[in-house]
């Protein structure tokens, strides 16, 4: 395995630069564009040409989720093992043809006539959020606006009450640590799987109240598929309901915050946005593009394989930097500038290939809505503080929060 660089740099340094990820993506890409992570025991793709190639490639698995779990001492495997299973059967971590049948199960319900048809109902939502903070005469952008918009309308998608999100947020957010993974002491990974263990009972609790009350939505499209016998066993149903609903709001409540931190850092192209409000398809591509909620997502090589004159061998990690491909200069012009307009925008912040993002349409229109509605109500929006602080973790990029005062 050739290697052109001295080995010191690693995608693990990205948690000591979370304000800014990005020159530490250059330096990776200049290193070497297929470099050989020591630390990570991976390799880090950072060309758009590669990872575009990388998450179109069938030669590579997304299987293999906490399959190995030889770590978990015996008195806790039943404890430990079921959650862990129902986790490993999303649609995420599997390959065809299970993907394609669970990914077809649920993506009826999130074609892009389905989710336009919801505007009106996000609109209100999100009309109804802004009331509340301009009565209280300031706002806390995340925990006021950007998390309970989505939050609210994928609890509606499935069906699940929408004032358990406090909760349901909690939980996710322990999945998202297992996403994340990195290094984790057995008692951090014992503490997240028993979380996600609560997150599987409560909708086992949500689904056994169904069977005996049938509604008219999603979750009812599924747990029908389930009854019907072999399209949906019992743990897929559950891995991907927890799926659905954590996916469908942790990375647009990213989306929204990381997008309106980089319009009132960019007061130039907000005024834009304001001149020309039809910008903001562009803008939401923009945002995406430009601090994308998803910072990376990786792949297992089943055979040997070749990426430009490196050789991957059977079984190797391979990180795919979907921000650094986001700002490769050979695709995208000032890379690291916030440009609305930019005439082509073919960001891969919803991935590629065969499991790109089923929520991206529903992700979009609540970007559209949320930028369009937040702007046109408070022309006059200011950050309250320069100092922003951002979730800790490698894969998913957000902000704590983010205080906005308006007049
Ligand atoms: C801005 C918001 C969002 C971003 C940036 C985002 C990003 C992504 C990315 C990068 C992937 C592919 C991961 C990979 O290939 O390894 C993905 C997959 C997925 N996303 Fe999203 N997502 C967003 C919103 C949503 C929403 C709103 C939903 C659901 C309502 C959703 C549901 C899913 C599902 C189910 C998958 C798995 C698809 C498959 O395996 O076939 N996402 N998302």
């Amino acid at each position: 395995m050739s290697q052109a660089h001295d080995g010191t740099l690693s995608v693990a340094d990205i948690i000591q630069h979370l304000d800014n990820p990005y020159p530490l993506y250059h330096k990776l890409r200049a290193a070497d564009p297929v470099y050989w992570d020591e630390r990570a025991n991976s390799w880090v793709l950072t060309r758009f040409t590669d990872v575009a190639a990388a998450l179109r490639d069938p030669r590579y698995t997304v299987m293999g989720f906490m399959s190995d779990t030889s770590w978990i001492p015996a008195d806790m495997r039943p404890t430990l093992e079921p959650p862990l299973r129902a986790v490993s059967r999303q649609m995420l971590f599997q390959d065809p043809p299970d993907h394609t049948r669970l990914r077809g199960l649920v993506a009826k319900a999130f074609t892009p006539r389905i989710i336009e048809s919801l505007r009106p109902v996000i609109q209100q939502v999100a009309d109804e959020l802004l009331d509340q903070a301009e009565t209280k005469g300031q706002m806390e952008m995340i925990g006021d606006f950007a998390f309970p918009l989505p939050a609210i309308i994928i609890a509606t998608m499935l069906g699940v009450p929408p004032e358990d999100r406090e909760q349901f947020n909690r939980w996710s957010s322990y999945f998202g640590r297992l996403l994340e993974g990195g290094d984790f002491s057995l008692e951090a990974v014992m503490e997240a799987v028993s979380e996600v263990s609560d997150f599987l009972d409560y909708f086992r609790s949500i689904i056994y109240a169904r069977r005996a009350a049938p509604k008219e939505d999603l979750m009812q499209a599924m747990i029908d598929a389930e009854e019907q016998g072999d399209a949906l066993s019992e743990e897929e149903l559950l891995g991907n309901c927890i799926l659905l609903l954590a996916a469908g709001h942790g990375t647009t409540t990213h989306l929204i915050g990381n997008g309106t931190l980089a319009l009132l850092r960019h007061p130039d192209q907000l005024q834009l946005l304001q001149e020309q409000p039809s910008l903001v398809v562009g803008a939401v591509a923009e945002v995406l593009r430009y601090d994308s909620p998803v910072q990376i997502t990786s792949r297992r090589a089943k055979e040997a394989l070749q990426i430009g004159e490196k050789q991957v061998s059977a079984g190797q990690e391979v990180i795919m930097l979907l921000g650094a491909a986001n700002h490769d200069p050979a695709l995208f012009a000032d890379p690291d500038q916030l440009l609305l307009a930019r005439p082509e925008n073919r960001h891969l912040s919803f991935g590629l290939g065969v499991h790109f993002c089923l929520g991206a349409p529903l992700a979009r229109v609540e970007g559209e809505i949320a930028f369009s509605t937040l702007f046109k109500r408070f022309p006059h929006l200011l950050l309250a503080t320069n100092e922003v602080e951002w979730q800790p973790g490698m894969v998913f990029r957000g902000l704590k929060q983010l205080p906005v005062s308006f007049t």
